[in-house]
């Protein structure tokens, strides 16, 4: 399974690709909010597809297909990784097509069901976003969505990647791997959080405090 990053913040972008963990990165409205302050949103971009080797989510903010493709088209432009994504809505489906026969990569994102997943599909998308912890978050089964559009997908043989996105915690991963999904996106937080448990410290400790009762080094 892929690993992106869910951030905009190039010192956990920096972080986690320093340590070879991820394969791209997913942006959104939002996220490049938080980390923009008076910067050109655009250099941001530039940034990260600068830093890390693979395919990183660039999202439009027009709602009606025409404009979609031009701002598509525009982000696309930044760097040859960037990867477009729309929303999941009749315009953005449409945006979808014509990005994709134009030969740019697009996202399709704000996925909340199996059917919005076959439309994403049947428009070409190259990855759908499910959002499983927005699904969580008024009591539904986010993991679900995961499993439903796996099986559909594989039955229909769509290509369509499927992209697990609003990842809150470990086992939000752990899930999507065992479901096959084919990428999911991963906030930084959880990303380091996925590296810990309580036996490998305590393993380390000890191996420490045994090595250490020789009295030399390496
Ligand atoms: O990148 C989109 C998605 O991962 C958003 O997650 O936590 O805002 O629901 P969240």
């Amino acid at each position: 399974m892929k690993i992106f990053l869910d951030t905009a913040d190039i010192g956990e972008i920096r972080r986690a690709s320093d340590a070879g963990l991820i394969d791209g990165i997913t942006t959104n409205p939002s996220l490049i909010a938080k980390v923009a302050g008076n910067r050109d949103p655009k250099e941001i971009y530039l940034e990260i597809c600068e830093v890390v080797d693979g395919p990183v989510s660039l999202e439009v903010v027009a709602i009606e297909r025409v404009k979609m493709v031009e701002e598509g088209r525009k982000l696309a432009e930044i760097h040859q990784n960037a990867v477009v994504k729309v929303p999941l809505t009749e315009d953005g489906l449409k945006a979808c097509r014509d990005l994709v026969s134009s030969g740019i990569p697009v996202n399709v994102t704000l996925c909340f069901s199996i059917s919005q997943a076959l439309l994403a599909a049947k428009a070409g998308a190259t990855y759908v976003s499910p959002f499983v912890g927005r699904i969580d978050d008024i009591s539904g089964e986010g993991m679900q969505l995961i499993h439903q559009i796996r099986q559909v997908y594989d039955s229909y043989n769509y290509s369509t990647e499927i992209l697990a996105a609003s990842i809150r915690h470990p086992l939000h991963v752990a899930e999507s791997m065992t479901l096959g999904a084919d990428c999911c996106t991963i906030p930084p937080k959880v990303l380091w959080q996925l590296a810990k448990h309580p036996l490998t410290d305590r393993g380390l400790e000890a191996f420490l405090k045994d090595w250490n009762t020789l009295g030399t080094q390496i």
